[in-house]
């Protein structure tokens, strides 16, 4: 079992409900999601082409963002591809939040 190297990547009160932001976790960009007091973090670079899914649309009803340049939709919860033209899904991260900061797991448990 591999197990997540935490790594600091931002506030709690950087990022209000229903926003998004994008880190960079050790050269690796990544969205961050937040959902109430829940936060998610997933691949920040389309699986499609290249564009910033955190310089889209997100809709925190949906689970979703939708990708600025040709509108795939992924679910930032499991990386999946709701809407085409993206086929691949986005790799998807641990967090953890204590107090106000905000840690993602450098590992993704999903792709061991
Ligand atoms: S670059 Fe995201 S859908 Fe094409």
């Amino acid at each position: 079992m591999i197990v997540a190297d935490f790594i600091e990547v931002a506030r709690m009160s950087e990022l209000p409900d229903g926003t998004m932001k994008q880190v960079n976790l050790r050269g690796e960009l990544i969205g961050l999601y937040r959902v109430g007091d829940t936060i998610y973090a997933m691949g920040d670079i389309c699986t499609h082409e290249h564009a910033y899914l955190t310089d889209g649309e997100f809709e925190p009803e949906e689970m979703e963002v939708e990708c600025p340049l040709h509108g795939s939709r992924f679910n930032i919860e499991t990386g999946n591809v709701r809407i085409l033209p993206a086929t691949q899904p986005e790799p998807t991260y641990q967090v953890k939040v204590e107090g106000d900061v905000i840690s993602v797991g450098s590992t993704n448990p999903r792709s061991v």
